[in-house]
């Protein structure tokens, strides 16, 4: 099964890669590093529980959309709906996906570069001795530094580019088959690590100090009365980001997807995994959060200022760190190639440049805006918009307006515009599988998914309106 996509185009070569490729799109920091720290921020449980709703009633079918528009039309998000039945209005998916695609890599590779310093502080075993308060400081006095967060950010971009140059098969694919699996078990460890640190008690004074049980319950007990909502709005936005739907990443996979592939169960099994990956960390986070009565709203920092105490808590903690900082790099990049391949994909198809030139140029542009995200703690921490730093705004943007929007259109789209008999056609693969819950899909596509999407998106700004919401 040699890179099926037809029409010559590149593409996947086997059901596993399809989906190493599509987990690996959405597994990445939004699991580790954004999804604790959202939750953390937003009430814990209460937010978990509307975020499992929001991944099964809109999630699942806004990514199998995706999937489905991606490999009927064989082309990026723009070129698909220019080509797809009913779809030129649609193209807007195609534009504000491009502009989302630069907000988000903007910031991710910010946060990607934090992730590499803190491969080199594992490797030089930086945090050996430090206190709590020593290591939380380390990640303030680095991530509002100019040179350093640059410069890793900067290798970061080089290392995204570089994979998408080498194309879906050579590139994508070849990495993410390998990686996922192992990040998923150093995932485990560090949850089983996190949970058994029990209960902190001060030697001088006696004093309990926290117990790793009351990360779980934060996590785990939905305190409704910390929702509001703005917090259901950000799962939305988590959720979105999280799976990385919304934007068109998927509809650039999905057209990579062989015609034999059940799209609908590749769609469940992604998601599944994505949502496994972030609460396993929230489990590997909070109780640890807990024990060490570190604050679990502690912002974009959590991750790095409480995953080091667990390391050096732990036997072989050295080696794990340097394990998880790496393969968390590693999650990152099979995220931020897939976000820069739907910018590629379009300029190579849409403006008939060649590959190389067209990832270049795009992955230049983007450095200039992740540049500014970067300097958003540093140099450019008072220049703000709507209450805002710069990190934050692209933050906020992508992932509560654009991709909900985005997400939005497409299910409308694929619900109502398509029309049922191609919709059917390709989700059953032309009629040799069987779509036993069409009917049940095409409800929640037209009339479940949109309406809650629109919900929540409008009364989340309603309420609290753009600005009410900055910090
Ligand atoms: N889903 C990725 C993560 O959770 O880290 C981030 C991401 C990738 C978001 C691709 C959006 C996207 F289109």
């Amino acid at each position: 099964m040699a890179g099926i996509g037809s029409s010559g185009r590149d593409g996947f070569t086997s059901k596993f890669g399809i989906i190493a490729a599509a987990a690996g799109s959405a597994v990445g920091l939004g699991n580790i590093w954004r999804f604790p720290y959202v939750a953390g921020d937003n009430g814990g449980g209460a937010f978990l529980l509307f975020y499992l709703l929001f991944i099964v009633v809109i999630g699942v079918p806004v990514m199998l959309s995706e999937f489905t528009i991606g490999r009927r039309a064989q082309a990026n998000p723009f070129g698909a709906f220019m080509k797809l039945k009913r779809g030129k209005p649609f193209v807007l998916v195609g534009i504000m996906g491009i502009v989302a695609a630069f907000f988000i890599l903007a910031f991710y590779s910010t946060v990607a570069g934090w992730t590499l310093e803190y491969v080199y502080l594992s490797v030089s075993d930086a945090f050996n001795g430090k206190s709590g308060g020593e290591i939380s400081e380390m990640f303030n006095g680095f991530y509002t530094s100019t040179w350093g967060p640059l410069s890793w950010q900067l290798i970061f971009m080089i290392l995204t580019a570089f994979i998408v140059f080498a194309g879906v098969q050579k590139g994508i694919e070849k990495y993410t088959k390998i990686l996922m699996p192992m990040l998923l078990v150093i995932i485990l460890v560090l949850c089983v690590s996190s949970v058994s640190l029990g209960e902190n008690v001060d030697p001088e004074t006696g004093k309990v100090i926290g117990s790793s049980w009351d990360g779980l319950k934060f996590l785990f007990y939905p305190d409704f009365s910390k929702i509001n909502a703005e917090a259901i709005l950000a799962a939305l936005g988590q959720a979105f980001f999280s799976l990385s739907i919304g934007m068109g990443v998927l509809i650039t996979y999905g057209s990579y997807i062989g015609k034999d592939n059940n799209l609908t169960s590749t769609a469940v099994q992604v998601s599944f995994a994505d949502t496994l990956v972030a609460v396993l960390a929230g489990v590997a986070i909070f109780p640890a959060v807990y024990h060490f009565g570190m604050s679990p709203e502690a912002g974009p920092g959590l991750v790095f200022k409480v995953l080091p105490n667990i390391f050096q808590a732990m036997p072989g903690g050295y080696i794990f760190a340097i394990l998880f900082f790496l393969l968390l790099t590693i999650a990152a990049l099979t995220s931020s190639i897939s976000v820069l391949e739907v910018v590629v994909a379009s300029m190579v198809e849409e403006l008939k440049m060649k590959r190389v030139p067209a990832t270049v140029i795009a992955a230049s542009a983007i450095t200039v805006f992740g540049v500014l995200c970067t300097m958003a703690f540093g140099e450019l921490s008072s220049f703000k918009i709507f209450g805002k730093n710069l990190f934050d705004l692209f933050e906020f943007t992508a992932s509560n307006i654009f991709l909900p929007l985005g997400g939005l259109l497409i299910v409308i789209y694929l619900g109502w515009f398509m029309g049922k008999k191609e919709v059917l056609a390709e989700i059953s693969n032309e009629g040799t599988i069987k779509a036993r819950l069409f009917g049940v899909i095409l409800f929640i596509v037209r009339f479940i998914a949109p309406v809650a999407i629109a919900f929540v998106f409008l009364n989340g700004l309603g309420v609290f309106g753009f600005e009410a919401t900055g910090g």
